[in-house]
């Protein structure tokens, strides 16, 4: 089977002014199909750099890069945002809900932006909320919600498209453990949904024991072969 990601010799660095700070120092990764997989490693060490750069957000400067059997370094910027609409959800450690949407329409944004009309959208965003336990808040704005609540509007926003790549960046950190186990429970891939490969960037230790793999960042470089932890 090939992989759900190919990473090799993946090298980024930002400029800004005349300092040029080198941050993915070439990096190579493979990331199977239907793994959670978690990237750890200490602030600063690239982490977002990375899940940025295999979701298209950003560009590598060298390299190879293969998510989802997509170059992405030979897509243009338009075929990059369709890419992300169709195949990519994404969960952030501080939710980035719009605030003057509900929370049905925050989780419709990415059925929207795949041109589903305003009440299918609406009907599958209802649906998805109910799943994550927010059927009763249907019309709520996020800042009426608890942390872990926003979070998991947050999840349904990234699932709600059935995508086959999940790109979670730090999603427990702002939680406390046991919203951070639920936040866990609902992002592994259950067996009754569509395939798909969950990467979760984190520090926290708490969640370790979902990881399908963990994989070390260090100094722009995933250091140690990813360890299987479960078989
Ligand atoms: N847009 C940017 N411009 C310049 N430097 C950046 C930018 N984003 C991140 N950096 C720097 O790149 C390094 C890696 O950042 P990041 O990928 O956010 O690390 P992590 O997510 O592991 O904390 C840090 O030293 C950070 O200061
Ligand atoms: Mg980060």
């Amino acid at each position: 089977m090939n992989p759900a990601i190919s990473i090799r010799d993946l090298h980024k660095a930002y400029r800004t002014g005349n300092v040029i700070t080198p941050v993915l120092k070439g990096v190579s990764l493979d990331i199977a199909p239907g793994e959670l997989f978690f990237i750890t490693g200490p602030s600063g060490c690239g982490k977002t750099t990375l899940v940025s750069v295999l979701c298209g957000t950003l560009l590598a400067d060298s390299g190879e890069i293969e998510v989802l059997n997509h170059n992405l370094r030979r897509m243009t910027e338009s075929q990059l945002t369709q890419f992300r609409a169709n195949h990519v959800g994404f969960v952030f450690q501080q939710f980035n809900l719009i605030p003057s949407l509900t929370i049905t329409e925050n989780v419709a944004i990415p059925l929207r932006l795949q041109h589903r009309s305003p009440s299918s959208a609406r009907a599958a965003a209802a649906d998805m909320l109910n799943r994550v336990g927010l059927g009763a808040k249907l019309n709520a704005r996020p800042a009426t919600l608890s942390g872990g609540q926003q979070q998991r509007v947050a999840i349904a926003r990234a699932l709600v498209h059935q995508p086959a790549l999940v790109v979670c960046d730090e999603p427990t950190s702002a939680l406390d453990s046991e919203t951070g186990r639920e936040v866990m429970e609902l992002l592994k891939p259950q067996p009754s949904d569509s395939p798909r490969t969950v990467i979760v960037v984190t520090h926290d230790p708490r969640i370790h024991h979902y990881a399908s793999t963990i994989a070390a960042m260090e100094d722009g470089l995933i250091h140690q072969p990813p360890s299987a932890i479960h078989s």
